[in-house]
């Protein structure tokens, strides 16, 4: 069967999508279901959405699985959620290693229960080593959090010495940020039809290619990563600059 695959230029692919995976609970609850049925399915999503940028050769990937504000839900959601957080870690584990996927977390880890803190530093050490794609999963993470702790770790860092108050510039910004270690996302895609950023990557996404699709997280699938690239694959990223700019063409004749 042809798939949209095939249209893909594979030498302009981006080097970094993150996604906000949202729409579990009313995919749940179309279907008679309790919002944790959406959440479980979700896990399937994942899969194949991880499997495909590795297939394909994407360096970046960030999956927002949790926010901040997500704490605030009932709480059986919440505690059903980091269940399925470390069951889900346990199991894939030796997926990620048999794919050569390094696995990195992003967000306060001081919020999260300890047993899934523990779960997460096996998982991050047992991957440590690999080489291919980064799997960056956002979790207890918010970014007016993480600006706001990019700020606290200035600030010590400037009283101590350690830091020049003159000499800091963006670049010193982003290495503050728990993004440090990653390009910024070249395509940011949402599912469930909300055009919203609900708190993610605020800073990073400055140039960021925003597609947004009506398809609810559980049903999204490596063909709808494929459509939101060949998308990506048709915008013309201008950074500030003008068409011409961008994309110079020949001299007109005279
Ligand atoms: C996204 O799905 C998953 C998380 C935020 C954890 P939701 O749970 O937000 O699903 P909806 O938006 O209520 O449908
Ligand atoms: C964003 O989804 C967070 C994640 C996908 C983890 P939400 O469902 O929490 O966002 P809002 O509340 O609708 O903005
Ligand atoms: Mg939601």
């Amino acid at each position: 069967m042809a798939s949209l695959k095939d249209n893909i230029d594979m030498e302009r692919l981006p080097s970094h999508i993150a996604v906000i995976m949202d729409g579990n609970g009313r995919w749940a609850e179309e279907k008679g279901q309790d919002r944790l049925y959406g959440h479980y399915h979700g896990v399937e999503s994942v899969r194949d959405i991880v499997e495909g940028c590795a297939e394909m050769g994407i360096g970046y990937l960030t999956l927002y699985a949790f926010s901040t504000e997500n704490w605030d839900r009932p709480g059986d959601e919440v505690k059903g959620l980091m269940e399925l957080l470390v069951e889900t870690i346990r199991k894939e584990v030796a997926t990620l290693n048999k794919n050569n996927i390094r696995l990195h977390v992003i967000g306060n880890m001081d919020m999260m229960p300890g047993y899934a803190k523990s779960e997460l530093a096996d998982a991050l050490a047992d991957t440590n080593g690999n080489t291919g794609l980064n799997l960056v999963m956002a979790l207890s993470y918010s970014s007016r959090w993480e600006i706001v702790e990019a700020v606290r770790n200035i600030t010590a860092d400037v009283k101590s010495g350690k830091l020049d108050p003159e000499s800091i510039n963006a670049e010193t910004f982003q290495s503050y940020l728990c993004t440090a270690d990653f390009p910024n996302p070249e395509l940011m895609i949402r599912t469930s039809g909300e055009y919203r950023i609900s708190n993610f990557l605020l800073y990073q996404v400055a140039y960021t290619e925003l597609y947004f699709t009506p398809v609810l997280w559980p049903d999204f699938r490596k063909e709808n990563l494929y459509e939101a690239i060949l998308n990506f694959q048709q915008r013309e990223r201008r950074f500030g600059k003008t068409s011409h700019q961008v994309q110079p063409r020949p001299p007109a004749k005279s």
